[in-house]
């Protein structure tokens, strides 16, 4: 694909202090990055699991603390050198248990995926049973696909959505959880827009004597400004992704009760992971300073009036939003009512500069499109900008395209990501 590059801004907030050297070494790769800055800041980033993290957090990642390599925990590392790398994690660990009121945080987690994986194994045996929300309804991958360790290693069951309401239905989740005895249940998706009631979730797996497991991915960035519920109080053990509404680094997070500390810090190193990426984990310590502030509270709560805002205007445009709104920072809906499904209008979307993801929907098998606030939302967009959003999505999907990119573009540019420095 050609690479587009914007016009150099050497000054630019998103770009370190090394991009000059970048640029005269490696002018190739230098063009990517230019090109994928200016791919960000001329589209509507609306991917439910994208945001833009500050220039703070890209330059602790861009940092030194790249170089270092710290198998094991602060104090108990197995090189030298790490006295300082340690004070990084230990800001972190302790942010993370603050922001969330977690009594133990594991920060080393490389990703969602690392961070899942280092749950069950710190809960589970090969072959065990474990309830989770099925793939075709919005599980993720590490929820049993049989493309993935979880699919292969551990016997998953999975529960549904109502296939009229989109909405969990609890009494499926007791039913399976009565007849499998799961050795742990899994509340979390990629895909549902609701909150889980996740006390209802608790007393499930009390029953059946089963560990709950969330996997709040998706909505820990607005567990943390309090825009949504903590799965904190209920869950034996919290997996998180820290890149999405969340807007650190890319990277995964655990949190539990003082009880499972030490499983979980054995199961993430040295069982599942080697050394601790310092850099990725001193980004995330920013962050989580970042997510402290009553902004990030007061941006948190605005993702969400954006995302129903925009839900609403969606469905005034003809699509079928899933279960009726959202609560979230995420919205599922039905393009069939505009004549395409959700592959096409994925195309159709994304040649206008308005990017999105598939998705499945609760009934049938056609795909519908997913999408949410949390990128533009960080631009400064607010409710006005999400009836134009809407509008844009009808537009392109009526073929409108070349006219619709010009529209997105205008809209984008009133909003850049990243200032830059004057
Ligand atoms: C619910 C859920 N779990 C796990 C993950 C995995 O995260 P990662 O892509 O960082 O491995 C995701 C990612 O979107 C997710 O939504």
């Amino acid at each position: 694909m050609p690479v587009t590059a914007a016009p150099v801004q050497q000054e630019h907030t998103a770009l370190g202090a090394g991009f000059d050297e970048l640029r005269r070494q490696d002018p190739e790769i230098a063009d990517v990055i230019l090109g994928e800055l200016h791919r960000e800041a001329t589209g509507l980033q609306l991917i439910a699991a994208e945001n833009f993290t500050s220039p703070a957090v890209l330059a602790a990642l861009g940092s030194p603390l790249a170089n270092k390599y710290a198998e094991g925990y602060p104090g108990a590392r197995h090189h030298g050198g790490c006295e300082l790398v340690d004070v990084a994690e230990r800001i972190a660990v302790d942010r993370a248990r603050a922001l969330f009121g977690a009594e133990h945080a594991n920060v080393q987690p490389h990703s969602g995926s690392a961070a899942v994986l280092a749950a069950y194994a710190a809960l589970l045996r090969p072959g065990d049973t474990v309830l989770a929300m099925g793939l075709p309804y919005g599980g993720h991958l590490t929820h049993g696909s049989p493309a993935n360790f979880s699919g292969r290693w551990f016997d998953f069951v999975g529960y549904g959505v109502d296939h009229e309401s989109g909405l969990i239905d609890y009494d499926q989740v007791r039913l399976l959880a009565r007849t499998h005895r799961p050795r742990a249940i899994v509340v979390g998706s990629i895909a549902y827009p609701r909150h889980p009631d996740y006390a209802h979730f608790r007393a499930i797996a009390d029953e059946v004597g089963a560990y709950l497991v969330a996997d709040a991915a998706h909505p820990i960035g607005l567990i943390a400004g309090g825009a949504a519920p903590s799965p904190v109080p209920y869950a034996d053990v919290v997996c998180a992704t820290t890149h999405k509404v969340l807007r650190g680094p890319r990277g995964g997070m655990l949190l539990c009760g003082a009880e499972l500390a030490e499983r979980i810090d054995r199961a993430v190193f040295p069982f599942t992971q080697g050394g601790a990426q310092m850099h990725s984990v001193a980004a995330k310590a920013v962050a989580f300073a970042e997510a402290a502030a009553p902004a990030f509270a007061a941006y948190a709560h605005r993702v969400v009036v954006n995302a129903r805002a925009l839900a609403e205007a969606l469905a005034a445009e003809g699509f079928v939003v899933t279960t009726g709104g959202t609560d979230t920072h995420l919205i599922t809906a039905d393009p069939a009512p505009l004549g395409v499904e959700g592959r096409t209008a994925r195309g159709l979307l994304s040649a206008a500069g308005l990017v999105v993801d598939c998705c499945a929907l609760p009934y049938g098998d056609e795909r519908g499109i997913r999408l949410g606030t949390a990128a533009v939302t960080t631009q400064g967009m607010g409710e006005a900008e999400m009836a134009r959003i809407a509008a844009l999505f009808s537009a392109a999907l009526r073929g409108e395209g070349p006219k619709t990119a010009a529209r997105v573009r205008d809209l984008a540019g009133d909003f850049p990501p990243y200032p830059v420095r004057k």
